[in-house]
């Protein structure tokens, strides 16, 4: 083990395996599996792939039937000899179980494994990711080849961490999850009554007079109560974290000294922060849709940024990776356009300056046919170096290489957002407000954007993570709040945080039921010094406006007198707060819109209504500016990161727009990827990068 790797200095973690690489990853999912009868091919692509500076591949990958091609007989030589191979041209494996898909004879043996969709029909065999959770058979099977996978290739000094499955995800309605959906219930409620209290059947008559009664929701069954489908995503996010650690312990009893990890992707579907907790880092699957009409990079590259640090706080201070990404197009989007030369590689720095050690790919060598033939990859059917894409993967190897000193470096924001799946779902399930899109998720995003603008980096972390590291604590319509969470929430503004709420906050508890009270709920009432009595919601061409009192230019420097108001709006009494703005029209015209509190040594904002980008961008500024935590200035379009290591600050700029910019009052340092010393102004090229290396000051013991 190099004592000098990054990766070691990562808190509690053996990367003993991961360690071999003193480098940023830089590779993707290979699939030798595919081209067993095309030798000629599996030897040139060893040589395409060293001239392109990749030192990892992810193999075995949906390789099952390669593996096993029938039940009990295992073949093993072809990914034997791609491993050594790979390993004797300086590139390491990144080796997958291969449960992601079954073959046709273990569906045909056992249908068990097969899943049930919600409305209680079963599957056919087909497709991926599709099995279920539950099956004892399946599980069985997993646990056999998963075996034989970590005996064989323990001692094999390439292969480097271990990629469980692929995006896990999806839910199953079969018998076997129905009862141990029932058992799960039980386990958490105790007694029947106790879930009647929870889920408030007495309405409609829906009490239920023991466990055996209680069915998953079906499509058509019963879909009215919230609580009851709250609880069957959290127990299909249980159910599948179960699976995924019965694939761990398999590993972990033969190679305790490989990593292990899964790739994530974007997906609000499993509370990923409790799939996180077994594993030793987090990767995921970025496919942003660059250059998407009617949107501009600029806007993707802040969502992109979301998602990166939303992962990345899954498993805080441990290695953070992409694992998969496009060098050139998908197939799946409803448009698949090319990224324009510059986007592989400003879209792969910005995953590295927003805390990634790797640059990874979906694919290295293009499938000749079926599903994703006409996916993005490094190698094109073409089969040579003569690829613009080709040549883009190769220059952006050598773009790694000069990053180097960042490499283990992290993001260490004082600004959070708080984006909690639970709470989304929460959200998603109320009947009412707009019926068809509460838009959660594009108005965290808002937030962060125009956050991020202010500050540089910004933290997207889930309830249960320690608040106390931050100065501002972001909670857009964080509608479920428990008593405990409302309690955590008042201790950070007691104890000098900065929090700033929305619309919708503490509705609801844990079950989904009303606060008692008044709302906001949980405590949350007197931290925020205000009653919100209703709210009302607008149609599409509706909007009302909030204009400024005089106190808010008191309280936040350089805000506008009036901004528009959409979608939703809250209907406040102050009780102790202090009115920062007040609707204009409407029956409500007067009535506080913005407020904020004094409690404790800190301050609690509350803001009533949906804002756009405009105000958020002018507030974010202004309550920065007031914590101190502005970030650089910069041209419209540009993005900044901060990475820190012991030793050294790592600035990124990033040019998401086509045109040049002039950057000003830049720190002091080289950029790493040009070798140069810009000074305090520089030019960046449309799509242009800088990482300013910074030296922290000596220390003087
Ligand atoms: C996902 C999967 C890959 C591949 C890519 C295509 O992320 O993990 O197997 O299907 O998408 O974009
Ligand atoms: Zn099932």
């Amino acid at each position: 083990m190099d004592p000098g790797c990054p990766y070691i200095k990562k808190e509690g973690i053996e990367m003993a395996a991961l360690t071999k690489v003193n480098a940023f990853l830089h590779g993707g999912d290979y699939n030798p599996d595919q081209w067993q009868k095309y030798p000629d091919i599996l030897s040139a692509d060893v040589e395409l792939l060293r001239k392109a500076h990749i030192n990892t591949v992810s193999m075995g990958i949906f390789a099952w039937m390669a593996l096993e091609p029938e039940e009990g007989r295992f073949t093993f030589d072809w990914l034997d000899e791609r491993i050594e191979t790979m390993y004797q041209n300086g590139i390491y494996t990144v080796l997958a179980t291969p449960s992601g898909a079954r073959p046709a004879w273990l569906d045909r043996k056992y249908p068990e494994a097969m899943r049930v969709d919600s409305y209680g029909v079963r599957n056919h065999h087909g497709l991926r990711h599709n099995h279920c959770m539950s099956s004892p058979v399946y599980r069985e099977k997993v646990r056999i080849i998963d075996t034989k996978l970590a005996e064989r290739y323990k001692d094999h000094p390439g292969v480097i961490l271990w990629h469980l499955s692929n995006e896990y995800g999806g839910e199953c309605y079969c018998g076997l999850c129905a009862a141990k959906f029932r058992t799960w219930l039980k386990d958490k409620y105790g007694t029947i009554e106790a879930l009647n209290d929870a889920y408030w059947t007495a309405f409609w008559a829906h009490t239920y007079t023991s466990f055996d009664e209680v069915e998953p929701p079906y499509r058509n069954g019963e879909q009215s109560v919230a609580a009851l489908k709250l609880d069957w995503q959290q127990f299909t996010t249980w159910n599948t974290a179960d699976f995924m650690k019965a694939e761990i312990d398999t590993l972990k009893a033969v190679t305790p000294d490989i990593p292990v990890t899964t790739n994530f992707y974007l997906t609000e579907q499993l509370d990923y922060a409790k799939l996180a907790e077994p594993l030793d880092l987090i990767c995921w699957d970025s496919y942003p849709c660059w250059h998407e009409a009617g949107t501009t990079p600029v806007h993707t590259a802040a969502q992109t940024a979301f998602t990166h640090s939303r992962m990345r706080n899954y498993l805080p201070g441990k290695p953070f990776l992409l694992m998969e990404s496009t060098p050139s197009l998908v197939n799946h989007h409803p448009v698949n356009k090319l990224k324009r030369p510059g986007m592989h590689r400003l879209s792969s720095l910005q995953a590295v300056a927003c805390g990634s050690d790797s640059v990874q790919y979906f694919q290295i060598r293009k499938s000749r046919g079926s599903f994703e033939q006409f996916h993005g990859a490094v190698i094109d059917h073409e089969g040579s170096d003569r690829t613009r894409v080709y040549k883009e993967v190769q220059a952006l190897g050598e773009d790694l290489q000069r990053l180097a000193p960042v490499l283990g470096s992290t993001v260490r924001p004082k600004a959070a957002l708080v984006f909690d799946l639970p709470n989304q779902w929460a959200v998603n399930l109320i009947s009412g407000l707009d019926k068809f899109d509460k838009k959660a998720t594009v108005t965290a995003q808002a937030h962060y954007e125009a956050l991020a603008r202010a500050v540089g980096d910004v933290d997207v972390i889930s309830c249960g993570r320690d608040f106390s590291e931050y100065r501002l604590l972001v909670l857009p319509m964080l509608y479920k709040v428990s008593d405990e969470l409302g309690e955590k929430i008042a201790r950070f503004v007691e104890e000098g945080g900065t929090v700033v709420a929305t619309y919708l906050l503490g509705y609801v508890n844990d079950t989904l039921l009303a606060h008692l009270g008044g709302f906001p709920g949980a405590g949350l009432r007197r931290v925020f010094g205000v009653w919100n009595e209703e709210i009302d919601s607008l149609w599409p061409e509706d909007e009302n406006h909030l204009r400024l009192t005089e106190e808010c230019a008191r309280a936040l420097k350089g805000l506008g007198d009036t901004y528009t108001v959409k979608e939703y709006c809250e209907i406040l009494h102050a009780e102790g707060a202090r009115v920062l703005a007040a609707y204009t029209d409407d029956f409500y015209a007067g009535s506080p819109a913005l407020t904020v509190n004094r409690y404790g040594k800190g301050l609690a904002y509350y803001q009533a209504a949906r804002l756009g980008s405009g105000f958020l961008t002018d507030f974010y500024r202004a309550a920065a500016e007031d914590l101190g935590l502005r970030g650089p200035e910069l041209p419209e379009g540009v993005e900044y990161h901060l990475r820190e290591s012991d030793t050294a600050r790592f600035h990124f700029y990033l040019n998401f727009t086509g045109e040049a910019v002039r950057l000003t009052g830049l720190p002091e340092g080289t950029d790493l990827l040009s070798g140069c010393r810009p000074g305090s102004e520089a030019e960046l090229p449309g799509y242009g990068v800088l990482c300013i290396e910074e030296p922290k000051e000596a220390r003087l013991d």
